[in-house]
Parts: structure tokens; C-alpha cells; sequence
């Protein structure tokens, strides 16, 4: 038997717990998935909010449900620290519905001191599981409801790919798609090889059927996911280029528009410059994650590239793609970084003006090289560093973004505005935000829209 049809045998036997459940309770068992990070952790979510769907609890937002789920991530401590606040408020929630279940999943449960943590100070959790194992989220549900204890079941990799599990996306009009999954890079700060273990891609073949089913369902956009989408293909039996996929994409019928996430300046190649050049569907923008401005630092991060080279590439994009948007991460106060280093970053970010940055300070995440560095900058210095930084990307991207001021672009309306029902939200083709008069009937739509006003990172505009 194939795992996939395995794992839809457990589905059936939850769905009978699920409305067993159900009778007792006399209504519809709740349930809430909250997820922590990036786009991986919300695809991820999107199967989960699926199962859990297909065994018949209902969807809620409030975390006062009788299943919630954290979907965790680890890449800074921030994130780590949240959850273990979040989960004192979930004991309280559970104290007065005693039959609640607690489960945690996602990036941060792939850290063995988190795992012994929770065991010794968190028993309320019902349930534990790692990246790897996602797709036996069922099964581990039916081990939840025949047992008591806590259950827990983390891999340390895997090669195994389950596809065709249920997905319940949050927008019907757009959808991220996991091309490959975990990274080789090995940044010396980063914690990602770690917990989502090694580089490997899907078939090109899973992939396309994927996004065809997605676009038949009615899907417009598309986000190819990835650590590293650029070394996307190396390592399968045929191998493929990222660029080359993208082409298979581009040519599915009915879909619009295609993004990817997320690229490193050094493995992006000429090819991929050339395919997005001529495409009609890629969107114009490019997520070229800088980490640092100073060779240095660069090299001390085990990034593979010097200043030198990542300003080229941008100038090289630049001029074959002038109307595209380039966003960053920018880490800040990384061992051994001095003013000077700092200042070369804030040459990076002058000369090539981000249309967005995500300026975050270092994290020391135990199990990295970075995180046995001598030379740790002290907490003053850092923010000195980082003011600095998140100051100057914000006057740049203001006026990188201010550049459209008065053209008549396409946008994909996303959703109607929470503060103001009579707007509506959309994404320029180069992920800039745009508020245009308008109701629910164009969620999902694009229309050409005439951008009248400028208010720092996104518009006011109109349908023309
Ligand atoms: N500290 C701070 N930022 C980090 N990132 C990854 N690891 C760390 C860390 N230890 C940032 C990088 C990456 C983004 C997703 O998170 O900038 O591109
Ligand atoms: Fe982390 Fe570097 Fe891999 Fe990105 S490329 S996930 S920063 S190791």
C-alpha cells in the first residue's frame, strides 16, 4: 500500500473519533492551526487546516478551540520565546475544557532541547511532530485519540515526498507550491539545514499535475517554494534547471502570474535573468536575500559570495529587468561585525535601493558555527548598528516604491480591507500593495488600476 493511501485509511478512522466526538459534544468539534514564520510553515499549515478539515472538525481563528496547533518556526529565538508564552495562555484554555488537545509541529520541534523542555515543563501537550513526518499527521491524530499520553514522533531527515494529500488553501485565488524542501547552504547562523535536513526537489512532473489541478480549482497565482529555489532540479535522476521549470510553468493555461521564494545571489544564473526577461507571467520581483554588505562578514556567514559580486548581479538584473522590485533580508550585529562592516551594508542598501528589506538582528541559534564565534557584538552596538540600517532602508524603499506614482498597472485584488469595507487590497505584478475602491466581487480578479497616490510602501489608487 502506498504511504498516501495509508495515511487517507488513518483519515477514515479519525473521522470516526472526530464524530464520536462530535455526539458527546453535541456539535461540531472546533479547531485552530496558528502558524509562526514563512511561507514554507503556511503551506505546511494549509495541509494540516486540510486533514483536519477531511475528518470533520470545524476551521476556527480564536485559539479557544478543542484542537489547536502551533506550527512553529526556530530561525530566531523571538519566535521560540513566543510560543512558549502562547502556550501558558492554551494551559489556562485547556484547565476549563479538560478534553482540549494541544499539539506542536514545525521547525523549532526538530531541536532536541526544545523537545526535553516541553516534556519536563509543558505536559499539558498532546501531541509532537518534526518537518519531515507532516504528512503522517493523521495517523498521529488517530495515536492521540486512542491514547493519553503525550505523543511524540520527530525524524531527523527523511527522503520520502508524500503527494496528493488534502490541502485546504486560505485564499482560493492564490497558492504557494513546495518545489523542493530543506537546504545545503549552511550559512554558519542559520539554523534552517538543521530542522528542514537536506536539499531535495520534487519531481517537475508532481509539480506541474500540482499547479494544473491548482489553476482547474481556480488559482491565478502561484508561489514556488523553496530555501533555495536556484539549485532547484541538481539532484534529481533527470536533472532540470530552475529556469527550465519556470518555462514548463509558464505555459499551464489559465495561470497568471508566477512568484518564488527565495533565491541565493549564488546560485542565480543567467538563465534564470533570461526566462524572466521574456515571460509574461513571472512576476517582477526578486527576493536577493543580502544577509551582509562586507565581504568580511560574508565570508564569516559562509554565504559564497563577496560584495562585489552580489552588486553585479543586481546591476546585471537591473538592466535586462529595469521595472523589477528587489527585496532583501538583512541581518544586523552578526560575530565579529564592526561599524565599518555595517557601513558597507549601508552602501549595499544606498546603491541598490530595496524596494523592501527585512532588517533582523542576530540570533544566536545553538548547533551553528556562528554560534561558538568568539567575537559576539554586544547589544548596544548591534542597535546602534540596526537603527541605523532599518533607517536608511526605509527612506530607499520609499522612493524606490514612490517610482510608479501615476502609472496604470495590473493588480490581483486579495482581499477586501479590514478598516474600511468600501477597499479592497491588491499586489502590484512587483508585490507593492495597492488600496482601490471596491467590494468582496473582486477578491481574486485583477484589474488595471491607475496608482494615484504614494503613502510610503504602498497605494491609493483607482480602477480605471
Ligand atoms: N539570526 C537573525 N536572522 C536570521 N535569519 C536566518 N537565521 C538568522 C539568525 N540566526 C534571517 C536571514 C534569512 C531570513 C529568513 O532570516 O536573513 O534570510
Ligand atoms: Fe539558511 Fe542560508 Fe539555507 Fe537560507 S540559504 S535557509 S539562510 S542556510
Amino acid at each position: 500500500m502506498s504511504e498516501r493511501d495509508r495515511q487517507l485509511e488513518y483519515m477514515e478512522k479519525a473521522k470516526g473519533y472526530v464524530a464520536k466526538f462530535a455526539e458527546e459534544l453535541g456539535r461540531r468539534p472546533t479547531c485552530c492551526v496558528t502558524t509562526f514564520g514563512c511561507q514554507m510553515n503556511a503551506r505546511d499549515s494549509e495541509k494540516l487546516v486540510g486533514i483536519l478539515k477531511t475528518i470533520g472538525y470545524e476551521i476556527i481563528e480564536e485559539e479557544n478551540a478543542d484542537f489547536v496547533i502551533y506550527n512553529t518556526c526556530t530561525v530566531r529565538d523571538n519566535a521560540n520565546q513566543k510560543v512558549y508564552g502562547r502556550l501558558g495562555v492554551l494551559n489556562g484554555y485547556k484547565k476549563k475544557n479538560p478534553r482540549m488537545k494541544i499539539a506542536l509541529c514545525g521547525c523549532m520541534m526538530q531541536e532536541p532541547t526544545v523537545i526535553e523542555k516541553i516534556r519536563t515543563s509543558y505536559g499539558f501537550v498532546d501531541l509532537i511532530f518534526g518537518t519531515h513526518n507532516i504528512f503522517k499527521f493523521a495517523e498521529l491524530l488517530v495515536a492521540v485519540f486512542e491514547d493519553q499520553g503525550m505523543v511524540i514522533d520527530i525524524w531527523k531527515d527523511t527522503d520520502q515526498i508524500v503527494e496528493d494529500l488534502p490541502v485546504e488553501r486560505k485564499y482560493p485565488f492564490k497558492s504557494g507550491i513546495n518545489i523542493m524542501f530543506g537546504c545545503n547552504n549552511f550559512c554558519s547562523y542559520c539554523i534552517v539545514p538543521y530542522v528542514r535536513g537536506r536539499e531535495r526537489s520534487r519531481d517537475p512532473r508532481d509539480i506541474i499535475r500540482e499547479i494544473e489541478g491548482l489553476v482547474a480549482d481556480g488559482v491565478v497565482e502561484i508561489m514556488l517554494l523553496g530555501q533555495n529555489v536556484n539549485s532547484y532540479g541538481k539532484n534529481l535522476d533527470e536533472p532540470i534547471t530552475f529556469a527550465t521549470l519556470l518555462q514548463e510553468v509558464e505555459k499551464i493555461e489559465g495561470l497568471k502570474r508566477i512568484r518564488f521564494m527565495t533565491s541565493h545571489p549564488k546560485d542565480l544564473s543567467d538563465e534564470l535573468i533570461d526566462v524572466m526577461k521574456h515571460s509574461t507571467k513571472i512576476c517582477r520581483h526578486l527576493h536577493l536575500p543580502l544577509q551582509s554588505g562586507s565581504t568580511k562578514i560574508l565570508t564569516a556567514m559562509n554565504r559564497r559570495y563577496t560584495k562585489e559580486q552580489y552588486m553585479e548581479l543586481v546591476q546585471k538584473i537591473r538592466r535586462e529587468i529595469p521595472d523589477i522590485a528587489i527585496t532583501t533580508d538583512i541581518i544586523v550585529g552578526f560575530p565579529g561585525e564592526t561599524m565599518e562592516d555595517v557601513e558597507e551594508t549601508l552602501d549595499v542598501i544606498r546603491k541598490v535601493k530595496y524596494d523592501n528589506a527585512f532588517t533582523f538582528i542576530y540570533s544566536k541559534r545553538t548547533g551553528t558555527p556562528a554560534a561558538v564565534m568568539e567575537n559576539q557584538v554586544s547589544e548596544e552596538d548591534v542597535k546602534r548598528g540596526f537603527d541605523k540600517v532599518l533607517k536608511l532602508v526605509q527612506e530607499t524603499a520609499k522612493e524606490q516604491v514612490s517610482r510608479y506614482q501615476g502609472q496604470i498597472v495590473e493588480v490581483l485584488v486579495e482581499e477586501v480591507d479590514e478598516s474600511d469595507s468600501s477597499m479592497v487590497t491588491g499586489r502590484m505584478s512587483n508585490n507593492t500593495l495597492v488600496h482601490f475602491p471596491g467590494g468582496r466581487e473582486l477578491v481574486g480578479q485583477l484589474f488595471k488600476v491607475s496608482l494615484d497616490e504614494c503613502h510610503g510602501f504602498y497605494y491609493i489608487g483607482h480602477k480605471v
